[in-house]
């Protein structure tokens, strides 16, 4: 029997997006008798109608290939119910999809997707998800596609400014992406032998941090690297509500944690310091081959669960097996650093300073 599936990829996009779409098709084509259709833009496509029907040929030589032959797009879940412009946007795509006559809708995205792509299988809609993010902040999954990549970026920026550093006697604050979730900055501060580590889930205190550069600085070890991502906060910030500390945000000379950070340690310590944000550049890119593969894995497991007719999940790998979660179980659901979780004790065990 003939399955048509619709795939779209939403949010951010990282690398391994195009493998694990390879992934989808290939299996499909091979398992069953698959008709594909690429939807345009993220949910945006699905909600404007905006696809087209993919040959076997348009998956060729895409494994290697960064970003998302689809496209992508942000279109926050707080809208989907939103009629501000008069459009249910989850009857537009449920319009679509009928259209379309799809069998079923694979979404491969990071939190909000996932949330999306639940609320869509609770109005009917057969949906798989496939769960990518730089981030690595997905539930119910060890690891998401993009991630290994961006720590492998990371890590070389980190190793990079580690010779400069030492060369200069400096303090660098590099400044790596994740704003709620840590994982990446925790990954490769490790990976890069950072001195210090600071995350969003470990309010730091700055004159612990001083504590460390000072201290390296009296041991003749004349650089520091201090590896922080972008929605680290300290204890002060903490203690402030949401809303009063993106206004002390706003208001702030700084226009980065880096920068402020960086002035706070050349007034404590006195040790010259420099910022580094790579940013994007942690998402732009081919795929490690690591991520290929594991792309390649969601892709192709998706198709067997296409195969045997299971929706309402999303792809995840639990130590080296790959399975699937429902969606209501995971979606809303942030995986975040545990404070005493085994990487963490790492970190501290190899005295690594998480800033506390
Ligand atoms: O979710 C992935 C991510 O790269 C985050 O780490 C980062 O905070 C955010 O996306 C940046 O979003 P944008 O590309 O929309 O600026």
């Amino acid at each position: 029997m003939k399955r048509r599936i619709g795939i779209l990829t939403a949010g951010g996009d990282c690398p391994g997006l195009n493998a694990a779409i390879r992934g989808v098709a290939r299996a499909s084509y091979h398992l069953f008798d698959a008709d594909i259709i690429g939807i345009r833009g993220g949910y945006r496509g699905l909600i404007e109608g905006d696809y087209h029907r993919m040959e076997e040929s348009d998956f060729s030589n895409i494994l290697t290939r960064g970003g998302t032959i689809l496209g992508t797009s942000r279109t926050p879940f707080s809208q989907m119910r939103d009629n501000d412009d008069g459009v249910d946007k989850v009857d537009e795509m449920k319009r679509n999809c009928r259209a379309m006559k799809l069998d079923c809708l694979v979404c491969l995205g990071g939190n909000g997707t996932h949330k999306t792509a639940n609320l869509l299988s609770e109005e009917g809609l057969n949906v798989i998800g496939l769960p990518k993010t730089i981030d690595n902040d997905i539930a119910g999954t060890d690891y998401t596609f993009g991630f290994h990549t961006a720590v492998e970026i990371a890590t070389d920026v980190i190793d990079r400014i580690h010779t400069t550093a030492a060369s200069h006697g400096r303090c660098m604050v590099i400044e790596l992406m994740g704003n709620k979730a840590g994982w990446l900055t925790l990954y490769a501060g490790m990976a890069g032998g950072a001195d210090v580590i600071l995350l969003p889930e470990i309010p730091y205190d700055i004159n612990k941090v001083a504590e460390v550069v000072e201290t390296r600085a009296n041991l003749n070890k004349s650089f520091s690297i201090i590896a922080v991502a972008e929605g680290a906060m300290s204890q002060d910030e903490k203690a402030m509500k949401r809303k009063e500390r993106e206004q002390a945000r706003t208001e702030s000379v700084y226009n980065s944690i880096s920068q402020r950070i960086a002035a706070e340690i050349e007034e404590l310590c006195g040790v010259e310091t420099r910022t580094v944000v790579p940013g994007h550049i942690q998402r732009g890119g081919t795929p490690c081959a690591y991520d290929r593969v594991l792309s390649t894995e969601f892709g192709v497991h998706a198709a067997q669960l296409i195969r045997d007719e299971i929706y309402g999940v999303t792809v995840a790998v639990d130590g080296r097996k790959i399975i699937h979660n429902k969606l209501s179980d995971i979606a809303g659901v942030p995986k975040l650093v545990q404070v005493d979780g085994p990487m963490v004790q790492t970190a501290r065990d190899i005295n690594i300073s998480l800033g506390i």
